[in-house]
């Protein structure tokens, strides 16, 4: 990469065993656990305030027509400490990232929250978060020439896996999915962009375990966050929130947990950035769960004393429906180091949360609104405090959702609007507004 040669290994978790990164691996041999990218971007050596400046200048640049993608990735911006070894011709970038934060006062007064901002992933191009891991996990695989790639999903890694594979000549998309238990417009995604799409009678837990076994018996390359290079793009969630803010690193980051990797990537971004001196301030994380599939709070309600693993429930936060999230050991990790905390949220609060926080035109999923849900209710207990700045992590668009929605809508629930059905007539028109 044109920014130079910052050295990257992998490193396991669990044992500290080192692999050149170059192998093609997502876990350790020794021990199985999983392994971090450990880039040495200190070899730059670069102080804080110049990356700042840098990444400040790409994100102000002008962008005349035919301006590459990745100049416009709010992942690739900060390409050097993103993947610095991955050349940038192997880059398939959409582009992704740049994201809008948005501080809705009104949402944030109503929940007590004045300091809220969301960063709304639901903005990236296949509509979730996801696209900033696939864009750095599907060129690693271009470049490293492997043409089969694979996932297990809830419904947005397969969306993001199958859009970027679609955009690389002879890569074959292979996604694993609970058969009936992801929406409609996210199985649409992956049809549309080409996947192989194998619906299988089980749980998201269930397609994980025979997509660990499919990728380590067959030549086909796992792109799940369990693959650590995927988590390398993702941490830039955090950075991009904070470039947002002017520089400024709120007191919290809010984060829906399902698998653990998103809530392991922001930590461990923040870590670097820390390291490097790109930010002095250490801000607190929360993860949040939904009560019906909430293995990672009923760890930590045990200090973490204990793995504890479920068979995750019904929730219209389907795409957070995990009984044995992969990444727990990162994710304990990243809320011991920031201090964090883990809460849940009932059925109710996180649709009540969505309806909420789309009526204020926030366009966010369930999923996104149990981080939502979560940040109000750790307030109401005081564990956030009232000037506090918050960044609650949007983590896909209500529209891939729509069904929870239109269900909320015509039940009857707090914030209900439910359509109403009419002749075709001007007078029951004008009857019906009153
Ligand atoms: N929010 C959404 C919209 C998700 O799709 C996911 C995960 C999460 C939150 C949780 O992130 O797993 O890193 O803790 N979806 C994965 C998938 C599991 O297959 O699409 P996590």
């Amino acid at each position: 990469m044109s920014a130079g040669p910052a050295l990257s290994a992998f490193r396991c978790v669990a044992c500290d065993a080192k692999y050149p990164i170059r192998e093609v691996r997502t876990s350790c041999d020794a021990c199985g656990s999983l392994l971090d990218v450990v880039p040495d971007l200190g070899a730059f050596g670069r102080p804080g305030a110049a990356w700042r400046d840098l990444f400040e200048r790409r994100r102000t640049a002008p962008l005349p027509p035919g301006t590459p993608a990745i100049a416009r990735s709010g992942v690739w911006r900060y390409r050097e400490h993103v993947f610095p070894v991955l050349p940038e011709s192997d880059i398939v970038s959409k582009p992704e990232g740049a994201t809008r934060l948005y501080a809705p006062r009104a949402l944030g007064d109503e929940l007590g929250l004045p300091g809220l901002h969301v960063k709304h992933e639901g903005e990236n191009p296949t509509l979730s978060f996801k696209d900033r891991g696939m864009t750095v996990g599907v060129s690693w695989a271009r470049h490293l020439g492997l043409t089969d790639v694979a996932c297990a999903s809830t419904g947005d890694t397969s969306a993001a896996l199958a859009a970027y594979a679609a955009e690389v000549p002879g890569m074959r998309a292979i996604v694993l999915l609970p058969d009936a238990k992801i929406t409609g417009e996210q199985l649409s995604q992956a049809l549309h962009y080409g996947a192989t799409t194998l619906g299988l009678a089980t749980d998201f837990d269930g397609c994980m375990r025979i997509v660990a076994d499919l990728t380590s018996s067959r030549p086909i390359y796992l792109l799940n966050s369990k693959n650590p290079v995927r988590i390398e793009g993702q941490k830039t969630i955090g950075w991009e929130a904070i470039q947002d803010l002017g520089w400024t690193v709120p007191d919290w980051f809010v984060v829906p947990v399902g698998n653990a990797g998103n809530v392991s990537a922001i930590g461990k971004g923040l870590r670097e950035w820390l390291d490097l001196g790109v930010i002095e301030k250490k801000p607190r994380l929360a993860g949040i769960q939904a009560a019906a599939a909430d293995p990672f709070y009923q760890s930590y309600l045990k200090g973490f004393s204990e793995r504890v693993t479920r068979v995750a429930g019904e929730t219209a936060a389907s795409a957070i429906r995990i009984g044995a999230p992969v990444s727990h050991p990162k994710a304990e990790r990243e809320i011991r180091f920031f201090d964090g905390v883990v809460a849940r949220v009932t059925e109710e609060e996180l649709l009540d949360a969505a309806a909420l926080a789309n009526r204020h035109g926030l366009a966010i999923c369930p999923n996104s609104a149990v981080a939502l849900a979560g940040a109000a209710k750790l307030r109401a207990e005081g564990v956030i405090r009232k000037a506090d700045l918050v960044v609650v992590i949007a983590t896909a668009h209500a529209l891939k959702f729509s069904q929870a929605a239109a269900a909320y809508h015509e039940g009857k629930n707090r914030f209900s609007n439910p359509p109403r059905r009419l002749p075709a007539t001007l007078d029951a028109v004008l009857e019906a507004l009153g």
